[in-house]
């Protein structure tokens, strides 16, 4: 910062050669002091505001890049999940939306098991004072959820009591910010695509009366152009929807009518798929809601932590695609967290494990167990491309199937608590510029703020 007495030293030595010349040469002196004083008096009172005013300017242009390069990275917390988590046990940095759930739909009414009512009760006004920043949104469906929502959008009068019953639910809680519907899918029937984009307008409406227009409203979709196709109507989502989840993964997994091996969540299509094969992946996906309408800063795209095993039919033939006879042992009912991966892993006796390059996946196969899964290389080389695509950000599915209990070893010392290290790496990426920032913005404000 200058020196103010200096200045006004040579100031007055200036005024000093113009008023000695004048002929009343006290009078303008003192004229010539007070205005010079003014000047001054001025000076001091707007530099500092003319910084300020710099500095405003500076922060409300960096405000408005970083929305325009929002990332979001939405994760989704399933409260009853057989994973169990502590909501709590989820780091405050680590997602900037959560979606928790599921509530069901039971009757036209949003329903919530004693568990989730717990983690609304118990966890969620916790979290949110620690992490007010975080989105915290009611995940409304799932996958069995297909048959309520088609009744439910039915007619105005049932929309019309989901609608209360929501209201009811987010005035109870408090620190909720808006809701994720996950209807699992609309189909081409009964005009369901019409009515639930209805239900969209009517969401919406009832929100502005309630005085609640900045709460999220945001969808769980279908990525595969067979199911959205007749869906959805892209139109009306970019209308009354802040953005979508792409649920970029289960492209393959064990099924009697598809009886073969295949990729979880494949980032592309390998050389050898061909037409509809070809489809099955997120960079096909991805592209076709855009090219279908979508705005990109509504497209939220998917990954799973979790993966599908799968049992050989021939415990030689380990390739993408070979003959399988039903879920692997491993797991679930076919789907495996990661942490449950890597523990058998441990078990088995010599283990293959491949990277496909195509498609940036990773698979394992031993003993006629054959399991596609991720790890933190092929999460790496996923998110770097989603990013890539400048779209509205990364959604994860899920917060409960990341190596929680460190099985996998990512994580060098375990302090006994959760670690998500897929979706730690995930933000690392995702965030990399947004945490450059914040840095470059501490460091400018040192220097500026008077
Ligand atoms: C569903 O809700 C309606 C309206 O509240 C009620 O009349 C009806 O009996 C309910 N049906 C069932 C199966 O609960
Ligand atoms: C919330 O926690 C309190 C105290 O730990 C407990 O008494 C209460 O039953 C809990 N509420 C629910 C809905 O579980
Ligand atoms: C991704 O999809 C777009 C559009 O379908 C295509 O042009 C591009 O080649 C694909 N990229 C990869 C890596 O397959
Ligand atoms: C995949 O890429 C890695 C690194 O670029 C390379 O070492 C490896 O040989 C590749 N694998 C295949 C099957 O192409």
């Amino acid at each position: 910062m200058f020196n103010y007495f200096q200045l006004q030293d040579e100031l007055l030595q200036n005024e000093n050669i113009n008023c000695n010349s004048s002929r009343q040469l006290d009078h303008r002196k003192q004229r010539c002091r007070f205005i010079i004083a003014c000047v001054l008096l001025i000076c001091f009172i707007m530099f500092p505001l003319c910084l300020l005013t710099i500095n405003q300017q500076r922060r409300q242009h960096q405000q408005s890049e970083q929305q325009q390069q929002e990332q979001r990275l939405v994760c989704y917390y399933s409260a009853s999940d057989r994973i169990q988590l502590n909501l709590l046990d989820v780091p405050g940095d680590l997602c900037t939306h959560i979606n928790i759930g599921a509530a069901e739909l039971n009757n036209c009414t949003v329903t919530l098991s004693p568990r989730l009512e717990q983690v609304l009760q118990n966890e969620t006004h916790l979290y949110k004072a620690a992490n007010p920043h975080v989105k915290l949104l009611l995940w409304i469906g799932g996958a069995d959820s297909g048959h309520q929502f088609a009744v439910m959008v039915g007619n105005h009068a049932q929309r019309k009591q989901f609608l209360r019953s929501l209201k009811a639910i987010m005035q109870k809680y408090r620190s909720l910010d808006g809701i994720d519907l996950d209807w699992e899918f609309p189909s081409a029937y009964a005009n369901e695509r019409m009515h639930f984009s209805q239900l969209l307008h009517e969401i919406r409406m009832e929100w502005t009366r309630e005085k609640r227009d900045d709460n999220l409203l945001s969808l769980a979709v279908a990525a595969p152009e067979g199911i959205a196709f007749y869906a959805y109507d892209i139109r009306e989502i970019n209308l009354y929807v802040d953005y979508v989840n792409l649920m970029t993964y289960d492209f393959h997994f064990y099924r009697e009518d598809m009886p073969f091996t295949g990729l979880n969540a494949p980032l592309a299509a390998r050389p050898q798929e061909k037409s509809i094969m070809g489809t099955f992946n997120i960079n096909y996906t991805a592209h076709w809601w855009l090219k279908n309408g979508l705005e990109p800063h509504r497209l939220v795209i998917g990954l799973p932590t979790y993966g599908h095993s799968f049992t050989l039919v021939n415990p030689f033939n380990t390739r993408i695609g070979a003959p399988a006879s039903g879920y692997g042992k491993c797991g679930q009912l076919g789907f495996t967290t990661l942490s449950e991966t890597c523990a058998c892993a441990d078990g088995y006796l010599k283990p293959i494990y491949t990277f496909d390059n195509d498609t940036c996946s990773p698979y394992l196969s031993s003993l006629g167990e054959w399991i596609s899964y991720e790890s933190k290389s092929s999460f790496v080389c996923k998110v770097n491309f989603i990013k890539s695509l400048k779209v509205g950000g990364l959604m994860i599915f899920s917060l409960n199937s990341d190596d929680l209990s460190n099985t996998c070893g990512y994580n060098p010392k375990s302090s006994g608590k959760p670690v998500f290290p897929l979706i730690e790496a995930a933000k690392e990426i995702l965030m990399a510029e947004k945490l450059e920032q914040q840095k470059r913005e501490a460091s400018w404000e040192l220097e500026w703020v008077p």
